[in-house]
């Protein structure tokens, strides 16, 4: 924990090493020029590319196999995109009678998987009557609208059922107590000093010195932090591992209220940091946090846990490259205290990517068909989004 003089010395101006005459800010407002700074130790770091193509996917490919997980050679077809169906969505919330005592192939099923992904809407007087098979195996796909809703397999939920010793016994060591935690409290100026306007006084000094395109990236991360909210409701979406009462005693809801208290002081920091910084418009960054809660969030896991927690691994890899990156260019910058501050959120992340990760190499080593499955279709899922992104990013640079 730092001192309560930790502020009290701008010692980060004096190490910045490219900047030389620190402005402090004067309002409410992003007001200092970008600089042009010697190569940025991110985008020029190899280690840091590579953990993007890592995240990103070099090829955007699929693999075919696995090298040490054994696929069945329907998997394996199926994974190579060699077989694939037609889709069919029917309208409203649909249980197909008599859908789970009849196994269907998985050939047939996973072929629907990989032909519904990013496929148009079967027209209505199209759709085949009972057609509604789960990710690889025999669970019903269901649909509430245009959003497929509780694809888990049966063979999916016994899994999840028998992974609950396995989570009560090893998810637990990805967690830390609230006694064993860093506190935003400990990371910030002390309301409570005597000096606590030198010390705001001093972190508004260290952060004059970032460039206005890193606030612009911090506070993406912050909000994305700060719509926890939202991926608490999801995790409780989940058909096996959801908390049903709030309150359960279940090994998977401990993980989600743990987990969810630990990522709530990320928001909690990274919002309190800016808000005493002065550097940006904190009332429009509060309404965009308002909005996008508002808005909910949907990354197409289908109630399904196989699918959130291959996500999860992944999404928690981006967020600790994110945050170590910003804690790499606060020091760059001269802003040691948020470069302590974003270091040790990307340090949670890391943790919380190792405990999904773990999940997800437990379901492969249970299910290694529908695990694999699972992993292409949420692969399928994020290649469509980003596509989207790229397509968007397209127009706005015509509009502008
Ligand atoms: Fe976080
Ligand atoms: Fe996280």
């Amino acid at each position: 924990m730092l001192g309560p003089s930790r502020w009290a010395q701008p010692a980060a101006a004096s190490q910045q090493p490219a900047v030389s005459s620190a402005r402090r800010p004067t309002a409410w407002t992003l007001r200092r020029p970008v600089q042009q700074l010697s190569p940025c130790p991110v985008t020029h770091n190899d280690n840091a590319r590579a953990n993007l193509v890592n995240v990103c996917g070099s090829s955007g490919s699929i693999p075919s196999s696995n090298s040490q997980t054994k696929f069945s050679p329907t998997a394996v077809r199926i994974l190579s995109g060699s077989s694939a169906g037609s889709a069919s969505r029917p309208a409203g919330l649909i249980l197909p009678p008599g859908v789970r005592s009849a196994p269907v192939a998985a050939t047939a099923a996973a072929a629907e998987v990989v032909a519904s992904v990013g496929s148009s809407p079967a027209p209505e007087a199209s759709r085949p009557a009972a057609d509604y098979r789960g990710h690889g195996l025999d669970g019903p796909i269901l649909w509430l609208g245009n959003q497929r809703v509780h694809s888990l397999s049966e063979r999916g939920r016994e899994v999840m059922q028998s992974m609950s010793n396995w989570a009560g016994k090893e998810l637990p060591r990805y967690l830390k107590s609230a006694e064993r935690s860093w506190q935003p409290a400990d990371l910030l100026p002390d309301s409570a000093s005597p000096d606590f306007y030198d010390q705001v006084a001093a972190l508004r000094a260290a952060s004059a010195n970032l460039p206005n395109d890193y606030l612009v990236v911090l506070v993406g991360d912050m909000v994305t932090e700060e719509a926890l909210p939202s991926y608490m409701n999801m995790l409780n979406t989940l058909d096996e591992t959801r908390d049903e009462t709030g309150a359960s005693d279940t090994p998977w809801a401990h993980w989600t209220r743990h987990w969810t208290a630990e990522e709530n002081r990320h928001g909690d920091v990274l919002n309190k940091y800016l808000y005493l910084s002065g550097r940006v418009d904190m009332h429009s960054v509060e309404s965009t946090i308002q909005r996008l809660i508002g808005r909910g969030l949907d990354p197409k896991l289908e109630n399904n846990p196989y699918l959130c927690f291959v996500y999860t691994s992944f999404q928690e890899r981006a967020t600790r490259i994110s945050h170590g990156n910003t804690a790499r260019l606060a020091q760059y910058h001269g802003d040691l205290p948020l470069a302590k501050l974003t270091g040790l959120i990307a340090s949670d992340e890391a943790r919380h990517e190792a405990a999904y990760t773990a999940i997800v190499a437990e379901i492969f080593e249970r299910d290694p068909d529908g695990a694999m499955l699972a992993f292409a279709d949420m692969m399928r899922k994020v290649r469509s989004q980003a596509e989207v992104g790229r397509q968007h990013t397209k127009q706005l640079v015509l509009v502008l």
